[in-house]
């Protein structure tokens, strides 16, 4: 088995072209299924893949969460502990960045006492890019402004692969809500739509980033009609910090339109439906629909752990050899 962990790690890093994850942009689809097929052999360990390995023993890792995070970075640094890597955790309110240090000033000085890794989460788009260009570590982007969450997509991939036993072409996936603010939304499209799934939208107008081509997604008017053509809907939240004003008429006009309720999903036997969380009840999906046995809400976390500790192995594995 661990055999077969090595040689699925040797063969991901030796087809993957980057040496972090910056975008999902560029990712083949064997890039892809390779990080896929490795994210499975730790689920398939058990439960929360709490078996420990030394895949990342020595190295370091800085856990840089410029803005809040729940999911995204305990499951990245459950990971790295999880590969044997040693764990740091930058706290930007707390750091010298209130004095004034400049981020370009902060990454040189954490270098200096020794990084190998850094998670970084950033308001700004492009943070990331300008850090990873001005490092020799290993940079794995956990959402930049409104450009990217590659890893998000990733695991909301590898949570409808493994539904669907690996068959992804052809299958209809939509996303609902606010698509403009959505760097979810953006890594999604382009993973769904390299692995052969037909892609579709719905939002108010003023949700959709008419500056951001969604190539081949079709558009629905409601949250029905796109969940009546999908096999499986992705529901987005309202980013009201991210908003302007003036945006939404209100909050429930807009869960009538584009929310998921129980009375509608009982009407939708073969949808899966996932939210990469944090919900707003009641306004992207309501409580009992979250909680209904299509929903993979909950699984969406757990393969959060596997899909992470998978794409640290083999970005490891790329710089070392
Ligand atoms: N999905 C997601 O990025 O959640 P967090 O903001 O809690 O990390």
């Amino acid at each position: 088995m661990a055999n077969n962990l090595d040689e699925m790690i040797r063969h991901a890093a030796e087809i993957y072209r980057s040496r972090h994850l910056l975008t999902a942009e560029g990712l083949g689809a064997e890039e892809i299924v390779s990080i896929f097929k490795i994210a499975e052999y730790f689920v398939e360990q058990g439960i929360n893949g709490r078996k420990r390995h030394d895949i990342l023993r020595g190295m370091t890792v800085i856990s840089a969460f410029f803005e809040t995070s729940t999911r995204t970075k305990i499951s990245f640094d459950l990971a790295a502990r999880r590969l044997g890597a040693d764990v740091t955790a930058f706290q930007a309110t707390a750091s010298s960045l209130a004095k004034g240090e400049s981020l370009l000033d902060t990454l040189a000085t954490i270098n200096a006492m020794g990084a190998d890794m850094w998670v970084v989460r950033h308001s700004q788009s492009g943070a990331v890019e300008l850090m990873s260009r001005n490092s020799d570590c290993i940079f794995l982007n956990a959402g930049d402004g409104r450009h990217q969450h590659p890893t998000q997509g990733l695991l909301d991939c590898f949570t409808l692969w493994r539904r669907w036993k690996g068959e992804m072409s052809g299958k209809r996936v939509c996303i609902i809500g606010d698509i403009e603010h959505s760097r979810v939304a953006r890594s999604n499209f382009l993973l769904l739509q390299t692995l052969g799934c037909e892609t579709g939208m719905a939002a108010p107008g003023t949700l959709i980033p008419h500056s951001w081509p969604i190539l081949g997604a079709r558009r629905f008017l409601s949250s029905k009609e796109a969940c009546e053509w999908a096999d499986a809907a992705i529901f987005l939240r309202l980013q009201k910090e991210r908003m302007e004003g003036g945006l939404l008429p209100a909050n429930d006009g807009f869960a009538k339109r584009y929310g998921m309720t129980c009375s509608l999903l009982q009407k939708l036997p073969h949808l899966t439906i996932l939210h990469p969380g944090p919900v707003n009840y009641g306004v992207e999906i309501d409580a009992e629909s979250a909680a209904d046995k299509r929903s993979v809400i909950r699984e969406q976390v757990t393969n959060g752990v596997a899909v992470r500790m998978a794409v640290m192995s083999v970005l490891a594995q790329k710089q070392r050899h």
